[in-house]
């Protein structure tokens, strides 16, 4: 069993600098899904066709590992991309051919798909899906299952009966029939290509034996990317598909659809996800955890914490924290348990230990913070001297007064009290005071003369 995934095209019709079957759904390129799908369906060896700048795409699967790529010079057509990427069949092999730009499809339906095929012992299958008006899919023809013929939305003409039948652009084929159909190949159509469609009616010319398997599945199932009109329905089926999978496993949804979740996060039972909710790359939301309207990327939210309108990218969160309102946690932010991180409090490259506070207008850069910590309003490590970085570490239980500037590098000792409005250039050791600030003067009588 082998795959062909068809992934050359020029998607002219995305109107984008970016290959058309890289654009991302929900975190993944459209390609991968397609890629997964073969996988989840057992077939190992997969080749993928790229165009002459297909390098992009190697790059994007190169986590799917182990895949075979075909290079086609021109994209003359879906006919011509085979033709590209038959190197590796075999006569005897059973050939799965999928179009690179349909993200939905799912390993389950090709193994439906297949199956039906060991029964019917065909030289080619045609998967066709029931839709009321074709529209820009190729019509599919056939007299009780046997087909007849495929033509595309630009070459139908008036002496075309109307058909309910479009072709998804998955097919099968016995190694030996495709190549034999291949070598066949013309582009006499409206768009001068090397059409796939027609491989199966060269077959069936030679008396062969090429059925049409009829699927009633959602139509969703085969949205093939050609548009940015087309991708958003896409994101939109594939985000109603994930974020059902959440709460199938028992994750609250306030309202599913004003969520986006990546296909590469985790949620665990329990979690409230609120509306407003874009949670991407390597997220993982544990147990009772409540996100609102927040934006989290690569970010890790124990269980019983809560972030709210914030936003977040590499940090992690402890148990029973809470962010926000507007928060910014920068990568490399990891906070501990019990922490509050209030509003307009920015956190990079920080430890910051249990139980400690910031609960208003903080910035906290390049530090280690112990536990029991508390900052007041106002407080900032000032971490950068135009050069380069520094480090402020702080003890556990010390206190932070209000309006305070820490000038990297700097210690501040545990039980330490920095006095409201100085700026520390010099340690402060434990259970020290340090106040850096002008001595208050208080002249009287002001308003006499
Ligand atoms: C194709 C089918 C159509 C079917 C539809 C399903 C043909 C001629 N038409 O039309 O019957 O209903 O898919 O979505 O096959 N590609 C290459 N090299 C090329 C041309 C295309 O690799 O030279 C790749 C594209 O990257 C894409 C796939 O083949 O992933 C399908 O090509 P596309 O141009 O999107 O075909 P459709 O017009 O959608
Ligand atoms: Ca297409």
């Amino acid at each position: 069993m082998k795959a062909i995934i068809l992934a050359a095209g020029k998607g002219k019709r995305m109107q984008s600098d970016l290959q058309k079957v890289m654009h991302p759904v929900l975190g993944k390129p459209i390609v991968q899904y397609v890629v997964e799908a073969a996988r989840d369906a057992g077939f190992d060896d997969v080749t993928v066709v790229v165009g002459k700048d297909g390098e992009e795409i190697k790059v994007g699967l190169k986590n799917c590992g182990g895949l075979f790529f075909a290079v086609q010079d021109e994209p003359l057509g879906t006919g011509h991309a085979v033709q590209a990427g038959s190197e590796r069949i075999k006569d005897d092999d059973d050939v799965l051919v999928l179009c690179g730009d349909m993200p939905l499809v799912t390993g389950e339906f090709i193994k439906e798909f297949m199956a039906s095929r060991s029964k019917e012992k065909a030289e080619a299958v045609v998967c066709a899906v029931y839709r009321e008006n074709v529209g820009d899919f190729g019509s599919v023809y056939d007299t009780d299952g046997e087909f007849v013929e495929i033509v595309e939305a630009k070459d139908i003409t008036e002496k075309h009966a109307t058909t309910t039948w479009a072709n998804t652009g998955i097919y099968l084929f016995k190694g030996a029939s495709l190549l034999r159909g291949l070598k066949k190949l013309k582009n006499e159509n409206s768009q001068g290509e090397y059409y796939l469609t027609d491989v199966p009616k060269i077959l069936k010319d030679e008396g062969a034996s090429v059925r049409v398997f009829h699927s009633y599945a959602d139509m969703s199932v085969f949205t093939g990317i050609n548009t940015q009109i087309h991708l958003a329905e896409a994101v939109g089926h594939m985000r109603a598909r994930i974020n059902a999978r959440h709460m199938m496993n028992g994750v609250r949804m306030v309202d599913p659809a004003s969520v986006f979740i990546d296909d590469s996060v985790k949620i665990s039972r329990g979690a409230v996800i609120y509306p407003g909710v874009i949670l991407e790359g390597f997220c993982e939301i544990k147990e009772n955890a409540v996100i609102v309207n927040s934006h989290l990327k690569d970010t890790i939210v124990r269980a019983n914490a809560s972030v709210r309108n914030s936003i977040a990218d590499g940090a992690v969160v402890g148990a029973g924290t809470n962010v926000g309102p507007f928060a910014y946690l920068r990568p490399g932010a990891l906070i501990g348990e019990r922490c509050r991180i209030g509003n307009f409090v920015e956190v990079k490259n920080a430890t910051i230990g249990d139980g400690t506070a910031m609960a208003h207008l903080a910035y906290i850069g390049d530090a280690d913070v112990g536990c029991g910590v508390n900052f007041s309003c106002g407080a900032i490590t000032a971490n950068y001297d135009g050069k380069e970085k520094h480090r402020t570490t702080i003890g556990d239980g010390a206190f932070i007064g209000s309006n305070s500037n820490l000038v990297a590098p700097v210690n501040i000792g545990e039980n330490a009290v920095v006095a409201a409005g100085s700026t520390i250039t010099d340690d402060v050791p434990s259970c020290a005071l340090g106040i850096a600030r002008e001595r208050q003067i208080v002249k009287l009588n002001r308003y006499k003369n």
